[in-house]
């Protein structure tokens, strides 16, 4: 029986952003029977290219909120730094989740390090940096550190490794004397991350804890579920729901662990789908762009059970090849991925790869997890990503 606060299909949805995770979402939206407006500035945005209707407007642009406002019947994002000012100013006409107050804290990794710590969370020991003063002298525990800017970071951007006080000044000075957070370098023994739903009556949904390891910064290979002890993958899904209730988080919300020591730090938190559960949409009951149109039109969580092991791997812009006589740009030789039968593939449609761009991934099933893994790191090998 469907309930009165329930938005139903085939009610129009508003998402802020147009990157691939918005275009996942578009496509899940679809499949539900939703339509989708989107809102991105770019005109060739992946999820704008398959919305019903693109907004091609700043995330600030007043027409445009207005337009969203009274054409949507809920507003989500995909991007985290969208102004926090824009979901508030939306939310006094239109659902909204997440809220301002919690995407404003996970865009600033100032707040979001005193938030966690504020909460009892684990995090590494860090210093908040406002001014060049603020930077501890060579007696600190601290180095070797990593220098990280407070906002618009990502995918390692914004960060540099800083060995002491001398070293400090200088990637401060790099990075215009913005605010940062200086973190303590830790000795990893492994990262995991938990994605989870949580809808307005506090239920809920976590999806299986994921092995993940970075190239560059940037998220390179997840392995579902993880390999580590059992108590580690519980912890995290512990400690992920608590986040998710300290911040009265409603949307689906990532979160990123450092494994130290067998002991979990609460690494950053994404209030969005999260790279590291792209794996959910080949290998989950429930995805994590379905979860998030669930909570964002008030219906049931959907369950997160995962039907089979998986392991995804990034395909970035590095790997398109350029031709060297015509200057332009060719293909990675997908035909190395079609020919495994059990390799499912998602290119984002994106006009031109660069560098570190997030251009798609695949993700390897298989009922044996080391099976899949092989398989995986074959077709990664093959299609030369780290090489
Ligand atoms: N304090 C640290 N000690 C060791 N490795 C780190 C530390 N901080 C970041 N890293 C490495 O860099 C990656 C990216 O850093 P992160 O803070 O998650 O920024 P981003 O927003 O770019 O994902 C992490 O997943 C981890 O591999
Ligand atoms: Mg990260």
């Amino acid at each position: 029986m469907s309930q009165s606060n329930v938005i139903l299909p085939p009610a129009m949805l508003g998402m802020l952003g147009g990157g691939q995770l918005g275009r996942f979402f578009v496509i899940a939206a679809h499949e539900m029977g939703y339509k989708v407006t989107v809102l991105d500035p770019d005109k060739n945005s992946p999820a704008g290219k398959i919305a019903d209707v693109h907004i091609c407007a700043k995330y600030d642009d007043a027409a445009a909120l207005k337009q969203m406002a009274e054409t949507c019947h809920a507003v989500t994002t995909e991007f985290e730094n969208v102004p926090a000012s824009t979901l508030e100013s939306l939310a006094n006409s239109v659902p909204v989740h997440p809220s301002g107050k919690s995407v404003a804290i996970a865009q600033h990794r100032v707040s979001e390090k005193n938030f966690l710590k504020n909460a009892g969370l684990p995090v590494a020991p860090y210093a908040v940096i406002d001014t060049k003063a603020d930077l501890p002298d060579d007696s600190s525990e601290i180095y070797p550190a990593i220098l990280k800017v407070a906002r618009f970071g990502y995918d390692g951007k914004g960060q540099a490794r800083v060995a002491n006080l001398s070293e400090a000044k200088r990637a401060f000075a790099e990075f215009s004397q913005e605010e940062c957070v200086l973190e303590k370098m830790l000795k990893l023994d492994y990262e995991v991350s938990v994605v989870l739903a949580r809808d307005a009556n506090g239920h809920v949904a976590t999806f299986p804890t994921a092995e993940n390891s970075h190239l560059n910064g940037i998220l390179d290979v997840s392995i579902v579920p993880a390999r580590g002890s059992d108590a580690v993958n519980h912890q995290a899904q512990k400690l992920a729901i608590s986040v998710a209730e300290k911040l009265e988080y409603t949307g689906v919300l990532g979160v990123e662990f450092f494994v130290c020591d067998g002991e979990l730090l609460v690494n950053e938190i994404a209030p969005r789908p999260h790279n590291s559960g792209h794996y959910t949409l080949d290998a989950c009951i429930t995805n994590q762009f379905e979860q998030q149109v669930r909570v964002m039109t008030g219906l049931p969580l959907g369950s997160s059970r995962q039907h089979s092991p998986a392991v995804m791997v990034n395909l970035l812009g590095d790997i398109w090849p350029d031709n060297a006589l015509t200057g332009e740009q060719g293909e990675p030789d997908w035909q190395i991925a079609y020919d495994n039968a059990q390799l499912k593939m998602h290119l984002y449609g994106k006009h031109e790869a660069r560098l570190g761009r997030k251009m798609g991934h695949f993700t390897v099933l298989n009922a044996s997890r080391d099976e899949a893994i092989k398989q995986a790191m074959q077709v990664r090998s093959e299609l030369n990503i780290g090489n």
